[in-house]
């Protein structure tokens, strides 16, 4: 059975709407046919400042709602980062093969590093794409269900693998992005020519999971457009709209050809109040089962410590294999 390993950050508290349908969905379909290792990662959460007691709550925040979009313990491995300390061990002999350079180039540190100086900026997050190679390599998995926005960091995991496998024999699998083009960019419902991100979203653009229903159906309703009155899929020439089409087709699978002609000759309001009655209907049922998760800590730390034990067995043994063909002595 091909494996397949992804992971999400906890810091947020809320996953929003572009981490569930670029990652989260396909990571629920996948548990079905693939040997499947999910993890939130909180490792790479403190590149940046965290208050720790909200980065524990929202640990569990971010546990839960994988539970409540349909991650099923019985069919996938799904654990905390920091459980299992072979990341943090593989990291830095992934660190010693990477070139300065290359870590350099990675585009979206770039941008994190431009917008708050180099003197804010912690080597940590310098490195984080290198801990995302070690997540993906010791699991050997085959794909990575991620968004377009991970693509390079997939890429440098390659390279990387074949670097180790060429200089010290076959040991890692080399492994392929996972990114569905429908959904593999979901825009900001304000700026249609950014992607939806915690970071650079205005509140408006960022539809949250966990807010109240109402207010996203508010977001969706007050959506960007254009000055254009025709319901049609383009996303060159009509970004916003087909933002709300990609939306609403990945969420009734509906596909956009039969949404076209459903909204043929209509207005964009009328699309818009649908899409939003769509969102209310996702979100609510989704934000109960997350609260149910979180009302019964005891049993989600449970599913957690099983999956950590499910992961180190498969860890523990990809991290022996490479300290020994690094000639690394056996502490025995
Ligand atoms: P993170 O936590 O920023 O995002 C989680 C997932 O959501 C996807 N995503 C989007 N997809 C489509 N449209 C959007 N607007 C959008 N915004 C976010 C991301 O591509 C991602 O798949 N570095 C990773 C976490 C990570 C990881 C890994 C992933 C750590 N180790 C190993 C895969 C394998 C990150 O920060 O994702």
């Amino acid at each position: 059975v091909p494996r397949v390993l992804s992971g999400i950050q906890p810091t947020a508290g809320s996953f929003h709407l572009g981490n569930y349908l670029g990652a989260v969905r396909q990571w629920v379909a996948l548990q079905e046919s693939h040997d499947a290792f999910y993890m939130v990662v909180d490792l790479h959460a403190i590149t940046v400042p965290q208050d720790p007691a909200e980065l524990r709550a929202n640990t569990r925040i971010a546990a839960a709602q994988l539970l409540a979009a349909g991650l099923d313990p019985e069919r996938c491995t799904l654990f905390v980062q920091s459980h299992v300390p072979e990341h943090a061990q593989l990291a830095w002999v992934m660190n010693c093969l990477t070139g300065f350079g290359e870590a350099g180039r990675m585009t979206q540190f770039k941008d994190k590093s431009a917008k708050q100086g180099t003197d804010r900026t912690s080597v940590g997050l310098f490195t984080y794409p290198i801990l995302q190679v070690a997540d993906i390599l010791l699991y050997q998995a085959h794909q990575v269900p991620v968004g377009e926005d991970q693509r390079q960091h997939v890429e440098l995991t390659r390279d990387l693998a074949e670097r180790f496998n060429g200089r010290y024999g076959e040991t890692f699998t080399i492994p392929a992005p996972y990114i569905l083009k429908e959904t593999a960019k979901i825009y900001d419902l304000q700026d249609p020519s950014i992607k939806m991100s915690k970071s650079a979203s205005s509140p408006k653009g960022l539809i949250n999971l966990l807010d109240e229903p109402k207010s996203s159906a508010k977001k969706i309703k007050s959506a960007v457009t254009d000055t254009d009155t025709v319901i049609r899929f383009d996303a060159e020439n009509k970004p916003g709209v087909s933002n709300l089409l990609t939306i609403y087709s990945t969420l009734t699978g509906a596909s956009i050809a039969e949404l076209e002609q459903k909204y043929e000759g209509k207005m964009y309001g009328a699309l818009k109040t649908d899409l939003a009655d769509v969102m209310v209907e996702f979100v609510t049922p989704f934000r109960d089962r997350t609260q149910a998760y979180l009302d019964d800590p005891e049993t989600l730390d449970a599913v957690l410590a099983k999956g950590a034990e499910k992961a180190r067995a498969v860890a523990a043994e990809t991290l022996a294999t490479t300290y020994d063909r690094l000639g690394f002595l056996p502490a025995k």
